[in-house]
């Protein structure tokens, strides 16, 4: 068989299936898994359809410990070795830590750190044998930044992708495959449907924070081809507003996330482009208390320094 061909884990909805739909515009044959087999079928069958690829389903419970060799024995039954692997499938589990059960946070872990380390384990090395190998990791925004309460696994399973994917990265350019870990912001998905947060997040941040599942899926594809090992996808338009006010400068200035970086093209830093507007009404993201004109009471010659 001389096409190549991508899994895709989570490819039933959100950032996955938006993975499967540019692999497969890019000529990729797919194998898509999650456990919600009526929509990886519709999905195979769409993308089969208008792409002329072939799409295999497999249905798959990454919680389980043996779903990872079972999905790529189905695949070395139908005579396919994996080219590309996305690591997308994840989930938040709110709640604070003691307040939840051990086997659901076992299951976090399973998902989003054993079974994507897995795959990758068992994938590598064909791909370095054929000089050729896409692995990008779905990691998020929140493994960058500090920790905060609730869903406590979660930023530290993305931290752990983040990481993984750096070692990798190193590891395997040398020997043609690319390795990339995606860092996406808020993404329109099912995600916080499925965590119960969709109300209360779609309240307490502003729409500019928000990307498509399609443009977060774009800039991944892009990253790997590139092989970038790490990608904060950003809006295409509007000055990338918020992209830049997603995380701490410093961070968010890098467009790999490493250091010495230069800013993407196109890019104005927040801290540079002269103060917002104050006062106001709307949303607390266009506000500004102070009446315009102050200056804080601490800064230099303006008033007394702040008791220490
Ligand atoms: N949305 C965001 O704001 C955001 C931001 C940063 C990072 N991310 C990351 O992006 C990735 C994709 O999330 P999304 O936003 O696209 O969410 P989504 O729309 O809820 O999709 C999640 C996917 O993961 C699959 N999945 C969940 N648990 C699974 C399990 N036990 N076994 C197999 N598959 C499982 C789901 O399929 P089934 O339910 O059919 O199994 C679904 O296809 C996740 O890793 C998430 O952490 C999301």
């Amino acid at each position: 068989m001389d096409r190549r061909l991508a899994l895709v884990t989570g490819a039933s909805a959100g950032i996955g299936a938006a993975f499967a739909r540019i692999l497969a515009s890019h000529g990729y044959d797919l194998a898509l898994t999650a456990r919600r087999a009526d929509r990886l079928d519709r999905l195979a069958e769409e993308l089969s359809l208008r792409y002329g690829v072939e799409a295999l389903t497999v249905t798959a419970d990454l919680a389980e410990p043996d779903a990872p060799g079972q999905i790529l024995d189905f695949l070395t039954a139908h005579g396919r070795t994996v080219d590309a692997l996305v690591n997308n499938a994840g989930y938040g589990l709110p709640g604070a830590y003691a307040d939840t059960r051990w086997e659901d946070q076992r299951a976090v872990i399973q998902v989003m750190v054993t079974a994507p380390s897995e795959l990758a384990h068992r994938v590598l090395p064909a791909m370095i044998r054929r000089r050729f190998g896409r692995i990008v990791n779905v990691a998020s925004l929140a493994g960058l930044l500090p920790g905060a309460a609730g869903a406590t696994l979660y930023g530290a399973t993305k931290a752990f992708m983040v990481r993984f994917s750096q070692s990798l990265h190193l590891e395997a350019e040398a020997h043609g495959v690319h390795v990339s870990a995606l860092c996406p912001g808020f993404t329109f998905s099912e995600f916080h449907d499925v965590n119960g947060m969709r109300a209360q997040i779609t309240q307490s941040t502003p729409p500019w924070l928000w990307l498509g599942a399609d443009e977060v899926a774009a800039a991944g594809y892009e990253a790997v081809e590139a092989n970038r090992p790490i990608c904060v996808p950003r809006r295409a338009q509007q000055g990338d507003r918020g992209a830049q006010q997603a995380g701490p400068r410093r961070m968010v200035a890098r467009p790999n996330g490493l250091p010495g970086a230069a800013l993407p093209e196109g890019l104005t830093p927040s801290w540079r482009r002269g103060p917002r507007p104050r006062g106001g009404s709307g949303p607390w993201w266009n506000r500004r208390s102070r009446p315009a004109g102050t200056a804080r009471p601490w800064r230099k010659g303006s008033g007394p320094a702040p008791a220490r």
